[in-house]
């Protein structure tokens, strides 16, 4: 069967998921590099709701597309391509995503290895990247300390794991029974936040001293907190917006600890296409020899639910969205 169109969503406008809408788009022919994909899992991300705002730092013109990660299989490769069609592979980073097919470069495909599902590679390639990424930004090593909040996370439980297999006594926070899968992954310590205090318990872990770094992905609700539980010299490293920006803050504020704070921009800290494809790798090797790291599945919808999908995402579902293109809605 010769594929020359697929079925892909996009934002039209700016507004909430009802701006949403699926057509018909006609494939380009492939050209030197390129791999044509049946796209079987699409994972769905927080920025995708931001960047459809219209308010966010990123801004793309509209209409975009959606969907910035998946996994599938090749079907076909374009002239110098050396992988075989019916290769099972993921990626990142690669909008217009949320689709039927996708034609791709091959340098930005990883191959999944056996043991790995379709649907836990969907789940693992951005969180690999952007915890990959996030793991250099401080000189974390043996015998430092590092809070990880939203650890029960896609992102949190890879970042987790990363930093404990380094040696760094990881703190890792979530809601409830989540906390058992951040033991599961390497956690040194967890806090349930839904319990217990977290700046106390963090203060109670490190003997009072604080942590060298926290990595925080929710911004309003937990900045303040944070900030406060950081030791001398730390540094806070905000990489997300579940709970709206965090508000503009009095420098005099870093002055107590000389502690610093910084606001992860992924493309600044991973370099080329090589290094995307090696963080997928090494996200792809950490969930088949454990599988914790990926994180529960929330919700699977078709591509005609895809507006579904993306209330299902902004609703703080404990999980990842994913969209099935082939997926068929039973009534
Ligand atoms: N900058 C980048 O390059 C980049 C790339 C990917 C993702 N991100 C960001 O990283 C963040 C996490 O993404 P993800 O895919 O891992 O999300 P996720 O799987 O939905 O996990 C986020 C977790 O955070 C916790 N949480 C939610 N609201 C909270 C609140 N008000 N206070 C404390 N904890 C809360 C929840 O876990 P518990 O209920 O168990 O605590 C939730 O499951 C998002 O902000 C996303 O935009 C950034």
């Amino acid at each position: 069967m010769k594929v020359t169109e697929r079925r892909v969503a996009r934002a039209l406008r700016p507004g909430g998921p009802e701006v949403i809408e699926v057509s018909f788009e006609q494939l380009p022919p492939l050209e030197v590099g390129e791999v044509l994909v049946r796209v079987e899992a699409v994972g769905l991300n927080h920025a995708e709701t931001l960047i459809r705002s219209g308010s966010y730092a990123v801004r793309l013109p509209f209409p975009f597309l959606l969907g910035g990660e998946g996994a599938g299989t090749v079907l076909a490769g374009g002239p110098e391509v050396t992988i075989p069609p019916g290769t099972r592979v993921c990626w990142a980073a690669v909008l217009g995503s949320c689709a039927t097919f996708l034609v791709v470069p091959s340098s930005m495909v990883v191959a999944i290895p056996e043991d790995v599902s379709i649907e836990q590679a969907a789940c693992a390639a951005v969180a690999g990247l952007t915890a990959g990424g996030l793991a250099r930004v401080w000189p974390l090593q043996r015998g430092s300390t590092a809070v990880v909040w939203g650890a029960a996370g896609a992102v949190g439980r890879m970042l987790v794991a990363l930093l404990a297999d380094r040696g760094v006594h990881v703190i890792g926070v979530a809601s409830g029974n989540r906390v058992d899968a951040l033991r599961a992954v390497g956690a040194a310590y967890v806090i349930d936040r839904s319990t217990e205090d977290v700046p106390d318990a963090v203060r109670a872990d490190t003997k009072g001293r604080g942590a060298d770094a926290v990595f925080d992905p929710i911004g309003a609700a937990t900045f303040q907190a944070s900030l406060q539980m950081l030791a001398p010299r730390g540094c806070l490293i905000t990489y997300g917006e579940l709970s709206g920006p965090a508000a503009a803050f009095d420098l005099n504020q870093l002055f107590p600890s000389s502690v610093f704070v910084t606001k992860y921009n992924g493309t600044r800290w991973v370099e080329g296409i090589h290094e995307f494809a090696d963080f997928i790798s090494q996200a792809l090797t950490l969930a088949s020899k454990r599988p914790a790291v990926i994180s529960e599945i929330a919700g699977r919808f078709s591509l005609d639910e895809v507006v579904e999908a993306y209330r299902a995402l902004e609703s703080g579902p404990r999980g990842k969205v994913l969209v099935i293109p082939g997926h068929i809605t039973s009534e």
